[in-house]
Parts: structure tokens; C-alpha cells; sequence
């Protein structure tokens, strides 16, 4: 016997109709992205498109640097639901960022494992060297600073995902060396995943 409701396959769900505070610039997708997405869509049944979403915003951000209020009306039209149900799913997600970010996003690990393998000391070098607090950009643009729940990578802590890739095993005494071989070369200065890297 279950403790939950029944509910029917075709229920209608809450649909959240807010008005989003600030639009930003204007937004469409570029007709490479449209079609990408427009692919993504066709993989639901046509009344569950609101099951593309992630992809949508993740396409957004791509195209964009940030999602914008208007990405979300846009992106809300497309999928047919609302665009503060939209909003929801952005403001869920720490991947997804609303204002304009740095080129390399720094995401510290602040769960257990990383938190007692010196996370924090971590999080105050880069902000000592950075002049910035967590949430903040440089003044160069250049790195944008982020507190983030466990990464998935707990033996190898304290561990920062850099954009979309790893530094693992991040000793607070090395920050200055990362952050200069970052401004050297990119994210080609990380140690990746070990999970992808012991696969090779
Ligand atoms: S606790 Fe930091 S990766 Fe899991």
C-alpha cells in the first residue's frame, strides 16, 4: 500500500505565472542552437517539452555567458510553460548563472571531505589573491569565484570544478600557481577528473 496520492498521467501540473524581475538583453537562439534544441525536443512526446529544459538553458548559457530574464521567456515559449517555471529550474541550479560571469568559473568544494582538507583556506587564497568574495568577478573578468555542494569527487579533495573541469587534490599554498597557469593556459592547466583520466 502506498502512502502517496494517485495521480493520473495526464494531471495537470502547478504552472507558476510571475513576471521575472529583470530581462535583460535581448534573446533568441542563433539557428545552430535552435536547431540543436529543436533535435533535444523531439526526443519527448510532443506534451512533455518541458522535459528539454536543462538543455535549453544549458544551450543559453553557451550561447550567451548567463541566462537572462528574456532566455527564459524565450526558452518558455519554445517549451510551452511558463517562464517563471523556467526561472525555477535556473535558480535551482548552481551551474546556471543569471548575471555575467569571468571566463573561468571557480567553483570550491565546500562539502565534508574538502571542507576538512582545507576548502575553505582555499576559498579565502583565491579571494585574497583575486581582491573578490565568494559570488564576485575580478576586475579583469577574467575569474569568477563560486561556492559549490559536493562535486563528486571526495577523495580527491579539496577539489574545484573549473568551468566544466576538474583541479583536484588543490592544496590552499598552490591557488597563485593555478590561477597563473590558468591566465597561461587555460583550462589545459587542470588535473581532470581522475575517474576519466586512471579510464585512459
Ligand atoms: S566533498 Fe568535495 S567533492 Fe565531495
Amino acid at each position: 500500500m502506498s502512502f502517496h496520492p494517485k495521480m493520473a498521467y495526464d494531471a495537470t501540473f502547478h504552472k507558476s505565472s510571475r513576471t521575472l524581475a529583470d530581462p535583460g538583453p535581448a534573446f533568441v537562439f542563433t539557428p545552430e542552437n535552435r536547431a540543436r534544441l529543436d533535435a533535444i525536443v523531439l526526443r519527448y512526446p510532443a506534451d512533455r517539452k518541458r522535459s528539454a529544459v536543462l538543455p535549453a538553458l544549458y544551450l543559453a548559457q553557451s550561447q550567451q555567458g548567463y541566462i537572462t530574464g528574456n532566455a527564459m521567456v524565450h526558452i518558455a515559449g519554445i517549451l510551452e510553460i511558463t517562464p517563471a517555471d523556467v526561472e525555477d529550474v535556473v535558480t535551482y541550479y548552481t551551474m546556471f548563472y543569471t548575471k555575467p560571469v569571468g571566463r573561468f568559473v571557480l567553483s570550491v568544494c565546500r562539502t565534508l571531505s574538502c571542507a576538512v582538507n582545507g576548502a575553505e583556506r582555499v576559498v579565502e587564497e583565491i579571494c585574497a589573491k583575486l581582491d573578490i568574495a565568494p559570488g564576485q568577478t575580478d576586475a579583469t573578468g577574467t575569474f569568477t569565484l563560486i561556492e559549490a555542494e559536493c562535486l563528486g569527487a571526495c577523495d580527491r579533495a579539496p577539489v574545484i570544478m573549473v568551468n566544466d573541469a576538474w583541479q583536484e587534490l588543490q592544496r590552499p599554498e598552490d591557488v597563485g600557481a593555478l590561477l597563473d597557469a590558468l591566465r597561461a593556459h587555460g583550462e589545459a592547466a587542470l588535473t581532470g577528473c581522475h575517474h576519466v583520466v586512471e579510464k585512459k
